[in-house]
């Protein structure tokens, strides 16, 4: 029996014992209810309220315009359609990179308004001293290494990181430093897969990788790829499982058919 299908609640403790009974981790985004309650009710171990919410829902080129408060509202969205899952929520751009202070002000809020169960944000070293704080508040804390697309103005491209070796030794550096102050997690985001490997067993805590192959703990996407909402992206680190762009317009395209020919509504579809 895998440790996660007969828990009731996945919690980090859970995620822990996944890590070291070799169980993989499945993660994926969500950012409203309705397909929470679905993922939540599909087995999901962790659903991730990303800041990919700026792109996907918002339709923004990056995701430095979304906002501690619409970060809240769709966390507190997508909780009230769990039961079992782990819940973890993105400090979005500008809420937390100021100082530990506010950084710990963001994650309480987030606690506090979306009933969430962890926090996620960018760096290693630089976001230290937050971390620390925010897990000594008692608040679970995911670090995000590799590719950081808070960053993106900085990298000026969204290609692999930490293909050089100083990258790749900062990236190793940080990802122990994080696990010292406390992360329960690290999500490491396009880097090249034998640099995940290696994290990924110089670590007790999970790693969750996206774009960085098959040797971490865990995997997450954004569930508008995986699901082929957002057809035009096409990374080669994505598999696409569905063609909802496809199924919604054939089934649109009908409904709008049966509208203009009067077939829908029929007799047994009125009162
Ligand atoms: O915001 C997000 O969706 C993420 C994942 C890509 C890991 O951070």
């Amino acid at each position: 029996m895998s440790v996660h299908t007969d828990v009731k609640r996945v919690t980090t403790n859970i995620l822990q014992k996944m890590k070291a009974g070799g169980e993989k981790i499945s993660m994926i985004t969500a950012y409203d209810f309705s397909f929470a309650r679905i993922f939540d009710a599909a087995g999901i171990d962790i659903i991730l309220v990303g800041d990919s919410a700026s792109n996907v829902m918002a339709g923004h080129e990056t995701t430095l315009p979304i906002t501690l408060d619409q970060m809240i509202y769709h966390a507190a969205s997508v909780v009230r359609g769990i039961e079992r899952c782990f819940v973890v929520v993105d400090l979005p751009f500008g809420s937390y990179q100021g100082n530990s202070k506010e950084a710990l002000h963001s994650a309480i809020r987030i606690m506090k308004e979306t009933g969430g169960h962890a926090i996620k944000l960018e760096g290693g070293i630089e976001v230290l001293e937050s971390v620390k704080r925010i897990v000594d508040t008692g608040i679970p804390v995911m670090g995000h290494l590799g590719l950081t697309p808070q960053s993106i103005y900085k990298f000026g491209t969204y290609n692999v990181r930490a293909k050089e070796e100083a990258e790749a030794d900062k990236l190793r550096s940080d990802a122990l430093l994080l696990q010292e102050a406390g992360s329960f997690g690290i999500v490491l985001e396009k880097i090249p897969a034998t640099l995940a490997a290696e994290v990924s067993k110089s670590l007790q805590i999970p790693t969750i990788g996206i774009g960085a192959g098959g040797a971490c703990d865990g995997q997450v996407l954004v569930m508008h790829d995986l699901l082929g909402i957002n057809i035009e992206f096409k990374p080669r680190f994505l598999r696409q499982y569905l063609n909802l762009y496809e199924q919604i317009t054939g089934a649109v395209q009908l409904y709008i058919k049966d509208v203009k020919s009067s077939e829908f509504p029929n007799e047994s579809e009125q009162y």
